[in-house]
């Protein structure tokens, strides 16, 4: 699936739709550089889960954690991770179960380390307001249309 949302806003509501179409277990692997939406569109997944938007880099704190009366949503961000060992401190696989959602900035940095059922989304700056999105990994999406 591939999308183009030309603000920040239309990104927080492409994510809205990805997250109401989540039912727990899955793992978000972003892909995209710094400044191309991932916390962006993290919001939105939030908003989708019924979460609330006070969503905020994960940078710091390394995860952010959101919980609702069912799931819960641990934003990553994997920056500084660089080893299965430093993951293995940061609680990834211990989040990982039926009732949580995972979304991973950085996760080019633990490729080797993420499930086989994986979701990517990858986003890319066209230009300051432009952004191109591209969901892979999962059919489920394709509802979300264009
Ligand atoms: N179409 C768009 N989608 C997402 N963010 C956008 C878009 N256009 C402009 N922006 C801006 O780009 C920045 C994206 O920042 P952020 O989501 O923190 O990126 P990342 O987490 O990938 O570093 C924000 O300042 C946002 O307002
Ligand atoms: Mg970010």
């Amino acid at each position: 699936m591939r999308f183009v949302t030309n603000s920040a806003d239309e990104t927080v509501a492409l994510g809205e739709k990805i997250g109401r179409l989540l039912r727990g277990g899955e793992v978000i692997a972003y892909r995209g550089d710094l400044g191309a939406g991932k916390t962006t569109i993290t919001r939105g997944i939030s908003l989708g889960m019924g979460l609330g938007d006070e969503v905020t880099s994960p940078t710091f704190a390394l995860v952010n954690e959101y919980h609702g009366d069912k799931l819960s949503l641990y934003h990553f961000d994997m920056y500084r991770i660089t080893s299965a060992e430093d993951l293995e401190t940061t609680g990834f696989f211990d989040f990982m179960n039926e009732d949580s959602v995972i979304a991973a900035e950085w996760s080019e940095n633990i490729e080797d380390e993420l499930p086989e059922d994986t979701i990517f989304i990858e986003l890319r700056r066209v230009s300051d307001d432009v952004r191109e999105i591209i969901i892979t990994g999962d059919d489920r999406f394709e509802a979300i249309g264009n």
